[in-house]
């Protein structure tokens, strides 16, 4: 079963379009106990409204990949959520094969990557490895910060086409040539949504950060064709984790 496949699955039986960003302010690394707790306690609380939690440099830095998060997967699964690591993959192809394989060995079942890199000698290895793993890829292609526009906002010409178009929109063709589960396109921008919607025609899913502390809505996202919303601090930051993620996925049921 696909990743994608397997997303659609659990957002079903969860009833929730959330994937929750485990993500807390610094602490120095003596509290590295504390932050797995909050983890730890955080996930108990929400998992009844979320379909999937994506983990970034947040929680491996200080917790170690093999002794802390690894864990932590087991605990997402186990409660029937499925596991997203955002590494936003940008390298040579080699070395973005070993960092899919460590993410992969750890049990992830999907990894963000950046298609600025190109296929040829880099994303090709690392969708391979995923491929042979059996789990998915999910791709930058617009990011929800107001520096986006920079770069994945830019005017290009494509080396071979020789087409002129946006450089998010390339993104969005290559993540269906390429067969991604998904692309990532921030919240914050619900025109770039629509119109990377029309492009993939729900042949690879949208996933949307920037809500709440960024800027972004929720209702505008999933209304513009995003397919799950992505959400950290509105929920971690919460007294009452489990109450902010129970309004968010009961705000975007049914849109
Ligand atoms: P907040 O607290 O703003 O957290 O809800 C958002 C989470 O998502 C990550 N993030 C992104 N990840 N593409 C990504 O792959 C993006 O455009 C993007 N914008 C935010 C951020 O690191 C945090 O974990």
């Amino acid at each position: 079963m696909s990743f994608k496949t397997k997303m659609a699955e659990s957002a079903k039986s969860k009833d929730s379009r959330l994937v929750l960003a485990l993500d807390f302010p610094f602490e120095p690394q003596q509290n590295h106990l504390s932050i797995l707790a909050k983890a730890q306690k955080v996930l108990q609380a929400v998992n009844p409204y979320i379909c999937a939690v994506k983990i970034n440099h947040h929680l491996t830095l200080p917790l170690g990949l093999f002794e802390g998060v690894a864990p932590l997967v087991e605990q997402i699964r186990g409660q029937g959520m499925l596991a997203i690591m955002d590494a936003k993959v940008n390298d040579i192809g080699n070395t973005n094969q070993v960092i899919a394989e460590y993410y992969f060995s750890a049990g992830f079942d999907a990894i963000i990557a950046n298609p600025f890199v190109g296929w040829d000698e880099g994303m090709k290895p690392l969708f391979e490895t995923a491929k042979r793993a059996n789990r998915g890829v999910i791709l930058l292609t617009y990011m929800s910060h107001k520096g986006a526009r920079e770069g994945y906002g830019q005017s290009v010409i494509d080396p071979d086409s020789g087409e002129q178009m946006l450089q998010y929109t390339l993104f969005a063709r290559k993540a269906l040539m390429w067969g991604a589960d998904g692309v990532v396109v921030g919240a914050t921008v619900p025109d770039k949504i629509a119109k990377i919607k029309s492009i993939l025609q729900g042949k690879a899913d949208i996933y949307s950060p920037g809500v709440g502390a960024q800027g972004g809505t929720a209702e505008a996202a999933i209304c513009a064709g995003s397919n799950y919303l992505i959400v950290g601090r509105e929920i971690t930051n919460s007294s009452d984790p489990a109450k902010a993620a129970k309004m968010l996925a009961d705000s975007i049921r049914g849109i």
